[in-house]
């Protein structure tokens, strides 16, 4: 496929997405599989043992609060309104909790875990925001810290993916490689990476060792 009916094809796509319809069919389609397969990758990487606490940062409503029964799990997000639904959505579990907190500002002590995870956090951040954020979850996570986000494919490979990823409303959308690259920047060594095919979005899970409160990061 030439340069000219790759366009072309980007063009058409453009302008389906601009009805409403297939604009919101698209985000609770898509929305759904995607977060399958951050799932699978949130399983794989945080490889969680029974009664440890775990950190969700940036849970936004907490879609993920349900997903640790044998963890006591804390969601904490900047947003207040997000923090509220995902209290109110989640009050009948004993093993949830919730902090309306801003990540960058928390000192030391303020809150630790066994393991922290963000999901869908990167491509909303710049490469300065995204570092200090790894910064940050690494030092709250005493044994790991997981991030999990989709990135962007190109566009000879998945043309659907790709546009998906360039409407988001996350303006960092990054390729696999770039993304690797900044989070390789951020200090904290990295013991695994995994991808997810996911659709129409691929995804990937980076695990990093940490070195919060009594430093005792398993370093796998
Ligand atoms: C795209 S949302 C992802 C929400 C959730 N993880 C999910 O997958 O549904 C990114 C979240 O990060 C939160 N966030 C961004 N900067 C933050 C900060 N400095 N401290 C805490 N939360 C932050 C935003 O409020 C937002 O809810």
């Amino acid at each position: 496929v030439g340069a000219h009916d790759r366009n072309k094809i980007m063009r058409w796509l453009w302008k389906l997405f601009e009805n409403p319809a297939v604009y919101r069919l698209n985000q609770q389609l898509t929305g759904y599989l995607l977060s399958l397969a951050y799932r699978r990758l949130l399983r794989r990487h945080l490889e969680l043992r029974k009664g440890e606490t775990v950190l969700d940062v940036g849970c936004g409503t907490g879609d993920y609060a349900a997903d640790f029964p044998d963890q006591q799990y804390i969601g904490v997000d900047i947003n207040p309104a997000y923090i509220e639904r995902a209290r109110v959505a989640f009050s009948r579990l004993p093993n949830v909790s919730f902090q309306c907190l801003d990540l960058n500002t928390l000192g030391a002590g303020d809150l630790s875990a066994d393991c922290a995870y963000c999901v869908a956090v990167t491509h909303h951040l710049t490469d300065q925001e995204l570092l200090a954020f790894v910064h940050t979850g690494t030092r709250l996570a005493r044994r790991r810290f997981v991030v999990v986000d989709l990135y962007l494919p190109p566009v000879w490979r998945n043309p659907l993916g790709h546009l998906l990823v360039k409407l988001d409303r996350g303006r960092y959308g990054r390729s696999k490689e770039r993304l690797l690259e900044v989070l390789g920047q951020a200090g904290p060594r990295i013991t695994a990476v995994s991808f997810d095919f996911g659709f129409p979005y691929p995804a990937l899970g980076v695990t990093f060792a940490t070195h919060g409160p009594g430093g005792a990061s398993d370093g796998r």
